[in-house]
């Protein structure tokens, strides 16, 4: 388990990133919080396997509604990361095991 932040950290609607060094494919994560629910994916578009935000953290549309990969524009439900819009339509993120305790956002994963 990874302390990754505290909740109130996040924006509502917001996302940040944060780099998984145990991870053998040299992943970072991906989180976002929308109406105080927090989801955490692997930051690789289903496209090319490429990470997305577009800037370091910046996973969200404009509105906040959708995370969209900065290279094609491929558009993703923030709350289960399947692909709505784009080339990769249909597929979906790789969810991983991010919840809050105690108001701090954890990681519970074992890559
Ligand atoms: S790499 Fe994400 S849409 Fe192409």
């Amino acid at each position: 388990m990874r302390r990754l932040c505290r909740q109130a950290e996040l924006a509502d609607p917001g996302s940040a990133r944060f780099e998984l060094p145990e991870h053998p494919d040299g992943y970072s994560l991906c989180v976002v919080q929308q109406g105080g629910a927090v989801h955490g994916y692997i930051n690789s578009c289903p496209h090319t396997d490429a990470p997305m935000d577009w800037q370091p953290g910046k996973f969200l549309t404009s509105g906040g509604d959708y995370i969209q990969c900065s290279l094609h524009g491929a558009l993703f439900e923030i709350d289960t990361g399947r692909c709505v819009a784009g080339p990769c339509v249909g597929q979906a993120l790789k969810p991983a095991n991010v919840y809050v305790d105690g108001g701090i956002v954890v990681l519970d994963e074992d890559f």
